[in-house]
């Protein structure tokens, strides 16, 4: 059921083959995150000029916003060849030291989810993005001994929608630690007009612009839209994306003015209508609507908050008069304990 969300953050049946159509491969055609590449542009073009690897790399922000993208991009721009896996595919210390000694010098090593890593994977991990070697036991009991083997000079990128939960002795061996932002209304339009011209879909300005300001600040949501209602106006329409078609589209897939789908709505009432408006934890809420924590924590809340719908206290999550209004519902001031 989570997965006919258009904001679920797994990534659904095929669409991973299309995604690596939508991916842009350069710098200069990833719309957005600029902070994000000023920085990296600088950092690839003095790798290159030394003949160096690229200093290793993490970003953080929530799902859907262009890490692995951007991962990919910088391989590409650096003209060499990139490994992708994640920290829930690498279940022991001989996993990562078959990847990690088959790359070759300046190649990327993509990561996601880095902080699903566990302990044994980790700690084989700091030496190797450290001092570029693998320390490995070999035998058993008192015969046993540690070699020495050396690496190539590879990039470490690591992507994870929380920094927080990683261990600080790891995060500290990133040379360029990079946050995600959500996307502006105009980088999400200009993103879905790429779509829409990699899909060869007709859609007009006004269209986008509302797509735009109903994906919650993520291009994954944005793209996914675009291609719901491309669907939409072939069996209702005839085939062009209009306003009508966008509205009508949109409706049915139960995608609110603000761009909020039936969960975040659900999140808001239940704290509203259980718990007084809040304050309430993230935990008690999760267990209120039956759902995992961490999709809350990193897919909802994120947006609502930035909507200004919802905002955090020393002792919870509360609803905000916005909130309130957004729902059609009354806002009682409370009294400040
Ligand atoms: N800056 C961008 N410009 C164009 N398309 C983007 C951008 N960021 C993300 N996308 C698109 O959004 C989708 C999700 O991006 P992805 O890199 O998988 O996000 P993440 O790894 O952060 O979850 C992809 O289809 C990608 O093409
Ligand atoms: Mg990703």
């Amino acid at each position: 059921m989570s997965d006919e969300r258009i904001t679920s953050v797994n990534m659904k049946q095929g669409e991973l083959r299309n995604e690596v159509n939508l991916r842009p491969q350069t710098l200069d055609a990833y719309i957005g995150q600029q902070g994000v590449k000023d920085n990296l542009k600088i950092f690839i073009e003095a790798a290159k000029l030394r003949g160096e690897a690229l200093d290793h790399v993490l970003f953080y922000g929530p799902p859907g916003l262009g890490k692995t993208t951007l991962a990919g991009i910088i391989a590409n721009e650096l003209g060499v060849n990139i490994k992708i896996t994640s920290g829930p595919a690498i279940g022991r210390a001989g996993d990562l030291a078959a990847i990690l000694t088959n790359l070759s010098d300046n190649d990327v090593l993509f990561i996601d989810e880095i902080h699903r890593l566990n302990r044994s994977v980790e700690e084989v991990l700091y030496s190797a993005m450290e001092d570029f070697a693998l320390d490995i036991v070999i035998g058993k009991g008192p015969s046993a001994r540690s070699i020495r083997l050396d690496l190539a000079k590879f990039t470490l990128i690591g992507a994870t929608t929380r920094a927080g939960s990683l261990s600080a002795p790891l995060r500290d061996r990133f040379g360029v630690i990079s946050k995600f932002e959500l996307y502006t209304d105009k980088e999400l339009k200009n993103i879905l007009n790429r779509t829409a011209g990699v899909l060869g879909v007709s859609i007009d300005e006004e269209s986008l612009g509302e797509m735009a300001r109903r994906s919650r600040g993520t291009p994954r949501v944005a793209n996914r839209m675009l291609k719901r209602i491309r669907d939409f106006s072939q069996v209702k329409g005839n085939g062009r994306i209009d306003i009508n078609i966008t509205k009508e589209g949109l409706k049915a897939l139960g995608v609110d003015e603000l761009g909020l789908e039936r969960l975040d709505r659900d999140i808001l009432t239940t704290i509203i209508e259980r718990f007084k408006g809040g304050p309430v934890g993230i935990d008690t809420i999760a267990a209120s609507l039956g759902e995992e924590r961490v999709t809350i924590e990193d897919v909802q809340e994120p947006f609502l908050i930035q909507s200004g719908l919802l905002y955090r206290t020393p002792k919870g999550r509360m609803v905000s008069s916005l909130g309130y209004a957004h729902l059609g519902l009354e806002y009682v001031e409370k009294e400040e304990d």
